[in-house]
């Protein structure tokens, strides 16, 4: 019979599909929402920008179920803390740590509690928590005060702590570059990547270093971090007390993987840079009406960044530049920063609409 070949393969989520590089057992209930095997876009538009022959490639993350990368971390954490008999998980969150926080623990049974900065989470991630069934409370303070509160809170309640300091977010999250070797058979010359509390650049690095041990690759990328330039401590050196920018997601001052993301770039030979608001702005621009990809501002860093160093990058290599979040998070953003035409008010007349066509 004709059109019988199956052509959708069924994919079983990230703890099953890589389980031999996971800390999870027969004892472990994987609780998942079937994430990972997100898309690796090539993306003419922005290697056309850089010439010299080279391939840029869009990790695209903003695919997964709660639409960022962070529920690669989270089925981890939250099948570990079900398998540890948890019945709270807690985080701080500039968003998306909240909303995958918030749709795993409760997919487990689990209560989550999820500290916000208030009137700096951007609507479409504080949709999600609230939908989810979270419990959200927004402190009048930052990210990283909001982070200081639940490190205390878990270190004084039964409460599992699933920000980025739980080292089985990191696990989960590594799994992120295995696709990206699996998908072009070697890893990136360069890995671009936004960076705010540098959980992720950490696990990436980690996910590089397992593969290549493994014999899945034979080269390690230059991890390059770029962090907005009103949040940029890792660029600076110390801590920013007030970190401002539009890419709330990055809206970050004093990482707590601050160790892990030094080491990773000296063992890399990677490099730190800051990226202007504006600078974000025009790569959110380019990737939306360029390549057909809307992802948020924090995750346009990377190839704002990867723009800005546009010269160093050698003849012929092949880039890839990490878009952790969906564009579809933060839409007030979007509808601010455009260069589309909108043509607003008009009578709803055909000589009207072909009139501002242009007939
Ligand atoms: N991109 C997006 C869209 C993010 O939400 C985050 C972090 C990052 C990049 C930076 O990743 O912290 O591992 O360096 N968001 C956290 C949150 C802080 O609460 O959702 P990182």
């Amino acid at each position: 019979m004709l059109g019988t070949k199956r052509v959708h393969q069924d994919w079983p989520g990230l703890i099953e599909a890589y389980r031999r590089w996971l800390p999870v057992s027969s004892a472990t209930p994987v609780i998942t929402l079937r994430e990972g095997a997100t898309p690796l876009i090539p993306a003419p538009c922005v290697a056309e920008r850089i010439g010299k022959g080279v391939r840029v490639f869009l990790k695209y993350d903003g695919l997964n179920p709660t639409g960022s990368f962070k529920d690669r971390g989270m089925t981890m954490a939250i099948s570990k803390a079900r398998e540890a008999g948890s019945e709270a998980v807690i985080c701080a969150s500039t968003g998306n740590t909240s909303a995958a926080a918030a749709a795993y623990a409760r997919r487990g049974g689990m209560r989550a509690f999820v500290l916000i900065p208030d009137g700096y989470v951007a609507q479409g991630k504080l949709a999600q928590a609230l939908l989810y069934g979270a419990e959200v409370i927004a402190i009048k303070g930052n990210f990283d005060k909001a982070l200081a509160i639940v490190q205390e809170v878990a270190n004084q309640y039964p409460i599992t702590l699933v920000n980025s300091v739980n080292p089985y977010r990191l696990q989960g999250q590594k799994t992120a570059a295995f696709e990206v070797i699996d998908a072009l058979g070697e890893a990136p010359d360069w890995l671009c990547i936004p960076v705010g509390n540098a959980g992720n650049i950490s696990a990436y690095w980690m996910g590089f270093n397992e593969y290549r041990q493994a014999g899945r690759s034979r080269r390690l990328p230059r991890m390059m971090g770029f962090q907005a330039a009103g949040s940029a401590p890792l660029v600076l050196g110390h801590s920013v007390e007030h970190p401002d920018t539009i890419a709330t997601a990055i809206r970050i001052g004093n990482p707590v993987n601050r160790d892990n993301a030094l080491r990773v770039r000296s063992e890399s030979n990677g490099d730190f840079m800051a990226v202007t608001d504006a600078e974000i702005i025009e790569a959110y621009k380019l990737l939306g009406s360029g390549e057909g990809v809307f992802c948020e501002p924090a995750s346009a860093a990377s190839v704002a960044g990867l723009l800005k160093r546009r010269d160093e990058v050698p003849a012929g290599a092949t880039v890839v530049c990490v878009l952790t979040g969906n564009g579809l998070k933060d839409p007030s953003t979007a509808i601010e920063h455009n260069d589309a035409r909108f043509h607003t008010g008009l009578e709803a007349d055909t000589a009207t609409v072909a009139r501002v066509m242009g007939f």
